[in-house]
């Protein structure tokens, strides 16, 4: 999709699935939009499609990637589930989740319907609990996280430096 032209389908044409290594390009795209808009994220640098590709197929049976996919096949946003500490086995109740949607879907439903993928998913793997880090300064995304119920539970101090600009991170949990 160029930017800045809107969405060539709407929210009722999205569709979710786990995303598998052939949408490492896809998702790239929104890592690559991601890390230029600076404020969002602490991913100040996108990965590569072929580092990508590596973390999709390295994913265990209980991590997943979820993907809203628009009616011309394109990526619109995707959420990760990985597990909080891989090598704890105490903390294998614990997921991850990071929430990335493309400017021109954002406010529409997106970020809400992977949730809804990302959570039916990890009741079958067995998951308690989830956590999200989420920058001070992203009140978008403590707003999102909140509405689906997550409450802010921890504070890492000027834990970002992007630009010379230094930000905090909000630790927010969310229990099935
Ligand atoms: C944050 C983000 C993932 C939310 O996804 P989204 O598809 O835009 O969110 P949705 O449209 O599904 O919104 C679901 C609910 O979240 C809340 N919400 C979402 N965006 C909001 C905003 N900008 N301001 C206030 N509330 C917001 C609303 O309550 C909304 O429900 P409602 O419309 O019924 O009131 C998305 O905007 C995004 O990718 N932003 C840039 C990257 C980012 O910040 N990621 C999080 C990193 S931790």
């Amino acid at each position: 999709m160029t930017p800045g032209t809107g969405p060539t389908t709407s929210p009722a044409d999205l569709r979710i699935r786990r995303a598998n290594e052939d949408d490492s390009e896809g998702i790239v795209e929104i890592w690559r939009t991601i890390a230029a808009e600076r404020i969002y994220s602490a991913v100040d640098q996108p990965w590569t499609v072929e580092q990508q590709r590596a973390y999709l197929s390295s994913l265990s049976p209980r991590e997943a990637v979820h993907a809203a996919i628009d009616g011309s096949g394109s990526i619109a946003g995707f959420q990760s589930l990985d597990l909080w500490a891989a090598s704890i086995r105490s903390m294998m109740h614990v997921a991850q989740l990071g929430t990335f949607v493309l400017p021109d879907w954002r406010g529409r439903g997106v970020g809400a319907a992977l949730f809804e993928a990302t959570r039916a998913f990890a009741r079958e793997c067995a998951y308690a609990k989830f956590v999200a880090q989420v920058r001070a300064s992203n009140r978008s995304a403590h707003a999102f996280y909140h509405r689906l119920g997550f409450h802010a539970c921890g504070r890492l101090t000027r834990q970002v430096r992007i630009d010379g600009l230094e930000d905090d991170e909000i630790l927010m949990e969310f229990f099935l």
